[in-house]
C-alpha cells in the first residue's frame, strides 16, 4: 500500500498530465487555425526541399483521443486505478481471485458429492472414482512417490506388498490425512564401528545375502538388544512405528551394504506431509482407493 500523501501525488500526477494533453491538443488546433491563413507548411525545410505540411488532424483521430479520455476518466473512476483509490466498483485482483477459486472449489465439490459418503474398498470398484484419484495423485503425489507410485530412495513404492504403515484401507487413509513421520535413530556411537559393521552383516543376513565384512553374528547380539524394539524379534518390522520389514528384498533406503552402513550409523527421518486438512475426507478416500488399485493392498486384493 501506498501512503496517502503519496498516493495524492500519483493522483495529481495522473490527472494534471491527462489535461495537459487534451488543453495541447485543443491549442494546437487553434493556433494551426491561425496559421493555415499565413501558410500551409510549418516552415520547416529539410535538403533544400522536403517541408513539413500543416495539416490538420484528421477529424476521426480527434474523436478517437477525446474518446479515449473518457473512457480513462470512467474507469479510473471505477476501478483501483489512481493512487490509493480502491474505485467505485470495489474490484480487487486478490477478490477476483478469491471468487475464481471459490468458484473452483464450488465445481469440485459438486463432482466429489457422488463419491462421499463411500469407503475407499467400494470406490476402488468404481473406475470413475479411480480415474479422479488417478488425478489427484499426479497433481499432489507423484512428485514424491513417482507418477507410477514405483517410489524412489527415501520414498516407499506404493505399488508392492510391502508396507511400512500398513496396508489395510484405515492405515493408508491415516497415512495420506494425517502423514508420517518415521524416525530410525543413529546408532554410530552406541555400537561403534566395529558394531555397526557387524550389525549390517546380520541385517543383509535377513533377506540371504552376505557382507564382505563384518560379523552376522556378533551383528543378530546387537539387534537383539536394541533393533528388536522397533523392527521386532522376526526383523519382521512394526507398522505402528512405521519400521520396515527387514526380511524382504524391498528397500525404503537401499540394501547395498553401504546404504544399510549408512541407514545404521546415523539414522534416518522420512517425512509424509499431512493432507487431510486440504483434501477433505472424500478426496482422501479417492486417494486411498487410487494407492491401493495400483498395489497389492491386501485389503483391496484378497488372497494376495
Ligand atoms: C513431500 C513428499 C511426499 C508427498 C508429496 C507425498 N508423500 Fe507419501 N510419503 C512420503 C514419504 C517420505 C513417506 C515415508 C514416510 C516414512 O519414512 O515414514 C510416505 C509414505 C506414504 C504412505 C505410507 C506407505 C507405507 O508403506 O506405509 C502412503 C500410503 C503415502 N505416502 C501416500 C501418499 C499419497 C496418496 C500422497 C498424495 C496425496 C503422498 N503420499 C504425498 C513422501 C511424500
Ligand atoms: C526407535 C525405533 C527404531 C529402532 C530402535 C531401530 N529402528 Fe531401524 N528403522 C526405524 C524406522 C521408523 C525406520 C524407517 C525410517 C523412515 O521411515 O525414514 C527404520 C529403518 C531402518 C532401516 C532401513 C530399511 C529400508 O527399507 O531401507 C534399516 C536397515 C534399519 N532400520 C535397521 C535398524 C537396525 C539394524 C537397528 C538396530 C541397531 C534399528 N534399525 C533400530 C525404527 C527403528
Amino acid at each position: 500500500m501506498m501512503s496517502s500523501g503519496w498516493s495524492l501525488f500519483v493522483i495529481l500526477g495522473a490527472v494534471l498530465n491527462t489535461a495537459a494533453a487534451v488543453w495541447l491538443l485543443f491549442w494546437m488546433r487553434k493556433r494551426r487555425g491561425e496559421a493555415a491563413q499565413t501558410s500551409d507548411t510549418t516552415g520547416h525545410v529539410w535538403d533544400g526541399d522536403l517541408r513539413e505540411y500543416n495539416n490538420p488532424l484528421p477529424r476521426w483521430w480527434l474523436w478517437m483521443f477525446i474518446l479515449s479520455v473518457v473512457f480513462a476518466i470512467g474507469y479510473v473512476f471505477l476501478y483501483p486505478a489512481l493512487g490509493n483509490s480502491k474505485g467505485v466498483l470495489g474490484w480487487s485482483q486478490v477478490r477476483q481471485f478469491e471468487e475464481m477459486q471459490q468458484e473452483q472449489e464450488r465445481r469440485s465439490q459438486a463432482m466429489l458429492a457422488r463419491f462421499s459418503g463411500r469407503s475407499s474398498l467400494e470406490l476402488v470398484q468404481d473406475p470413475a472414482a479411480l480415474a479422479v484419484g488417478r488425478n489427484l495423485f499426479a497433481n499432489n503425489c507423484a512428485a514424491c512417490h513417482g507418477s507410477d507410485g514405483g517410489g524412489a530412495s527415501g520414498f516407499p513404492s506404493l505399488t508392492d506388498a510391502s508396507w511400512q504403515w500398513g496396508g489395510t484401507p484405515e492405515a493408508i487413509e491415516t497415512s495420506i490425512s494425517q502423514g508420517r513421520m518415521g524416525v530410525m535413530t543413529p546408532w554410530a556411537e552406541f555400537l561403534g564401528d566395529k558394531g555397526v559393521e557387524d550389525t549390517v552383516a546380520y541385517v543383509m543376513s535377513l533377506s540371504g545375502r552376505r557382507s564382505a565384512a563384518g560379523d552376522a553374528a556378533a551383528g543378530k547380539a546387537h539387534f537383539d538388544m536394541v533393533c528388536v524394539a522397533c523392527h521386532g524379534a522376526d526383523a519382521k518390522g512394526n507398522v505402528d512405528v512405521g519400521a520396515p520389514d527387514l526380511s524382504d528384498r524391498i528397500w525404503l533406503y537401499g540394501g547395498s551394504a553401504s546404504a544399510i552402513r549408512e541407514t545404521i550409523a546415523k539414522g534416518r527421518q522420512g517425512n509424509m506431509p499431512a493432507h487431510g486438512d486440504r483434501f477433505g475426507d472424500t478426496r482422501v478416500k479417492l486417494l486411498a482407493a487410487y494407492v491401493m488399485s495400483m498395489g497389492a493392498s491386501r485389503a483391496a486384493k484378497p488372497g494376495t
